[in-house]
């Protein structure tokens, strides 16, 4: 839990709760209405930072039927969902059907990411998106927030892949949206408005998603440097160069100190790392690990390595994948931003945020995707009388990404936690247009409200 001043979660009248979960159990039975404040506390929280919020009631939804009634029933009531009702859709699991030919998976959405990598891997197929959480994460969320991971920097993000939705808009409308061809532009592309929407349109059904053909072989390097401007410096050279290699993961000194801890052994002198992973078929990926090393050794790297074999990338990708948890350990409060820059602005950004980190003396500590640009910023405190320092750290960092023409999230999205800040970045135009199209999808606003757009200000309703 973080101390920070944030828009407290919307809350209900007990009357009201009471009301809604009678509705629900009416309808949908009680074998799906969670309702005693001891099983709605394990939906209280999630990956962020935020205050745990229990929900008042918990529906597991067995089919798209189930969450139609959920709607009517928090619309007919004005009780949001996730809030008042959180609806959980992670018994929705079925991967309904993966065709070879057309490269083309179907999806429910509570289907988890790592069992959808191993139904396609088996069929000699790749889904690329990869948020580092991907063993727990379930479809239906990385489309809500169209997530990413290491590999976007070659295979872009979750949107670049979903092909079509089939979606209850909150308004409780059932729409299919996309399409499940390669090509297509009939209409407005909803397909793409719904995916990063962080659940605030319409809630997803089922997904039809696209697939490549799974890489030959992935190689894995990493390259040692004495300084993380050092590291940024070769990212840029690399990106410059026209290379792509599938990934390229920059970290800090600070975050490297918690990788020895989970018992990678690096080069004592090694004070940055970048972790980088090539693919294709043999001959292209021998090329591009060599064309990859021999750029980070130009820029200066004190060694560059190969991973010998697949236990060896898997410890390292396992100790990257960790990051996040790790370091959350360091300090009692940590809150994580995902900002990113145009990719030749990372060696600026990764100064600038040294230079708010001494001036506000602010713990900071820093990895993630450079090769697209994006910086997982880390932000680490123990007092809560330190509160006030963090905001400042946190506005001076979100000002400076964007005057390098940057951006505030690059897949964890907004949420309740940075709606304040989204006036930095959008105009109030343009938030505006935002909001009543919010209001098409969901009148009533009872899908995750609060979320994306600020409560104060410019841009508040
Ligand atoms: C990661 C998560 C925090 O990259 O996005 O580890
Ligand atoms: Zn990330």
């Amino acid at each position: 839990m973080t101390m920070l001043v944030r828009a407290p979660f919307p809350r209900i009248s007990a009357n009201l709760a009471e009301r809604a979960c009678i509705r629900l159990e009416r309808a949908l039975g009680p074998s799906k209405v969670l309702t005693a404040p001891s099983r709605c506390a394990a939906y209280a929280s999630d990956e962020s930072e935020q205050e745990a919020a229990p929900p008042d009631a918990v529906v597991l939804a067995a089919c798209a039927q189930d969450i139609a009634t959920t709607l009517e029933v928090a619309n007919a009531l004005g009780v949001p969902v996730c809030g008042g009702i959180a609806l959980c859709t992670l018994g929705m699991n079925s991967i309904v059907e993966i065709d070879r030919d057309e490269f083309i998976a179907v999806v429910e959405p509570g289907v988890i990411l790592g069992d959808l990598y191993a139904a396609v891997e088996a069929e000699g197929l790749f889904y690329p998106p990869d948020p580092n959480s991907w063993a727990l994460c379930a479809l239906g969320g990385n489309i809500a927030e169209n997530a990413a991971g290491p590999r976007a920097f070659k295979y872009g993000v979750t949107r670049d892949y979903v092909l079509g939705l089939d979606v209850i808009s909150a308004a409780g409308s059932r729409l299919q949206l996309g399409r499940r061809t390669a090509k297509g532009v009939t209409g407005y592309d909803l397909t793409a408005l719904m995916v990063g929407s962080e659940g605030t349109l319409a809630l997803t059904v089922g997904a039809t998603l696209r697939l490549r053909r799974k890489p030959q072989q992935v190689a894995t390097l990493l390259g040692l440097f004495a300084t993380v401007a050092g590291a940024a410096r070769a990212v840029s050279a690399i990106v410059a160069a026209g290379l792509v290699p599938r990934c390229l993961e920059l970290i800090d000194r600070a975050a490297l100190q918690a990788m020895r801890r989970q018992g990678v052994a690096l080069d004592g002198r090694a004070g940055a790392l970048l972790l980088m992973e090539v693919d294709g078929d043999v001959a292209a990926c021998e090329r591009q690990l060599e064309e990859v090393g021999a750029r980070a050794v130009d820029a200066g790297a004190l060694e560059v390595l190969v991973a010998q074999d697949a236990a060896q990338r898997e410890r390292l990708w396992a100790a990257r994948r960790q990051l996040s948890h790790v370091t959350a350990k360091l300090a009692r409060y940590k809150i994580s931003e995902d900002v990113v820059v145009p990719r030749t602005r990372m060696v600026d950004l990764v100064d600038e945020v040294m230079r708010i980190g001494e001036r506000n003396e602010v713990h900071m500590l820093n990895y993630g995707h450079a090769g697209d640009g994006n910086l997982h910023v880390n932000l680490l405190w123990d007092e809560p009388a330190d509160a006030a320092r963090i905001e400042q750290a946190l506005e001076e960092l979100f000002r400076a990404v964007i005057a390098m023409k940057g951006t505030l999230s690059g897949e964890h999205g907004i949420g309740t936690s940075k709606a304040r800040y989204l006036p930095l970045e959008q105009s109030a135009k343009l938030i505006a247009v935002q909001r009543d199209v919010k209001r098409v999808f969901d009148p009533n606003g009872i899908l995750n409200p609060g979320k994306i757009f600020p409560r104060r200000g410019h841009g508040a309703c």
